[in-house]
């Protein structure tokens, strides 16, 4: 129902997505990183880390439900801050609903919880926040009628909503999800787009925060990026204090900032842990093995990754491995997953890490304060240990 508002083609030429682009960088990020780079206002500089999962959550909270009913943690720090906590407290305890699902269910019917109550707690106000995110965007919805090209448009809500009323229209009461989705329909809206918001946030500030952490390491690589991005039309550069949207298919075309952008995917895969699936009865084939239908089996991006063959080097962060024709690197990458259930945002995180990057490297140096704790955690979306990287930003003057 909603693939079609996730494809390249329609994020490339979708007016609210860059309404909605230009709000976010222009009036929030920039200021934001404005406020750091003066030393007696930001000693210790920037944490980019929580920055940059606020930059996500806007970006896809945005498209989600528009922007007037989106959340702005870029410049409501403490909700933001309030919010990521209770994200990442909770993030370690998902084992028994997910693994064990009746049992959790059973148990917890006789009063017995395998996981801590607060987790379930937290799950309450996450999903309770988004709901009401989500109300909010239907009642807008409702009451003004199609808002289309505007920032206010809450493209993936109107998308769903649309698409449950053809299902009731074709289908009625016999569709399959009629006593769901077609009965429910604020609620299932609520219940997808959690899912969006909870796939498109850690795992895009992750990737940002890696990828930021390498360029902050070398000012040859900030230049060369630099160069590549002044030859966007227009570019990205501040004019009194506001920056153009390029065209995203300009964007795009700029081999280095795809292939840093990609690689930071590669090395430090924000989704890397094991896929899970179950092979089909009666038996399958998958490349030298039989496996019996019903057996459980799973790959990670983080293992094809570092694949020594396609790959040489894997542990090192190198962008040059995707310059040029890279047929088996591009073969072997699974950052996205790939088939039925890879990521629905794919092109929507590639999307925004690139918007985010040549905003800032358009415009500012960055530097090193405190990376102690940058190597990233054994978990299925791997973040920094010690959850963040503080960055010094310089304005380039000198354009
Ligand atoms: C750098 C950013 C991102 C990475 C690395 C990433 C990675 C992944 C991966 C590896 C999967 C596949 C899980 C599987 O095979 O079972 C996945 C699924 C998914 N992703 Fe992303 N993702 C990112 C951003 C986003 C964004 C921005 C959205 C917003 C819509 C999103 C929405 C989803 C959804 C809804 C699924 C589940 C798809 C399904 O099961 O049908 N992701 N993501």
């Amino acid at each position: 129902m909603v693939s079609n508002v996730y494809s390249k083609s329609y994020i490339n030429t979708s007016v609210s997505q860059s309404a909605q682009s230009d709000i976010i960088l222009n009036t929030r990020l920039i200021p934001a990183l404005e406020a750091s780079v003066s030393p007696s206002r930001a000693p210790h500089g920037i944490d980019v880390h929580s920055l940059f999962c606020a930059v996500a959550m806007d970006f896809i909270s945005a498209y989600c439900f528009g922007i007037r009913h989106s959340s702005n943690f870029i410049e409501d720090k403490s909700h933001r801050e309030h919010w990521l906590k209770l994200y990442t407290t909770r993030k370690g305890y998902g084992f028994f609903a997910q693994e064990l699902p009746r049992l959790s269910k059973a148990l917890q019917y006789l009063g017995v919880s395998l996981t801590p109550r607060w987790v379930h707690a937290t799950n309450r106000e996450l999903e309770a926040w988004c709901k009401e995110l989500s109300d909010a965007a239907i009642q807008g919805l409702r009451k003004s009628g199609l808002s289309l090209n505007s920032a206010d448009d809450p493209v993936v809500v109107r998308t769903l909503l649309a698409g449950y009323e053809k299902e009731k229209d074709m289908h009625g009461q016999d569709s399959p999800v009629h006593s769901t989705t077609i009965l429910n329909p604020e609620l299932s809206v609520a219940s997808e787009v959690f899912d969006h918001i909870l796939a498109g946030q850690e795992t895009t500030g992750v990737a940002l925060t890696y990828l930021s952490h390498h360029l902050s390491q070398s000012l040859d690589l900030q230049k060369d990026l630099r160069k590549e991005l002044l030859s966007l039309q227009p570019n990205m550069v501040l004019n009194y204090g506001r920056m153009a949207m390029p065209g995203p298919q300009q964007l795009h075309r700029l081999p280095k900032l795809h292939a840093m952008v990609l690689e930071t995917v590669r090395r430090y895969a924000p989704a890397g842990g094991p896929e899970p699936r179950v092979a089909p009865f009666p038996a399958c084939r998958i490349g030298p093995y039989e496996v019996p239908g019903g057996t459980r089996i799973s790959a990670s991006a983080y293992n094809l990754h570092r694949d020594e063959q396609t790959y040489p080097s894997s542990e090192q962060w190198d962008h040059t491995r995707w310059l040029g024709d890279k047929e088996a690197a591009y073969k072997q990458f699974w950052g996205f997953s790939s088939g039925g259930r890879m990521c629905l945002g794919s092109n929507f995180a590639m999307h925004d890490m690139k918007l985010t990057i040549a905003a800032i490297y358009s415009n500012f140096t960055s530097y090193i304060v405190d990376d102690r704790g940058i190597e990233q955690t054994d978990m299925y979306t791997g973040h920094p240990k010690s959850n963040s990287l503080h960055l010094r930003y310089e304005r380039i003057l000198d354009l």
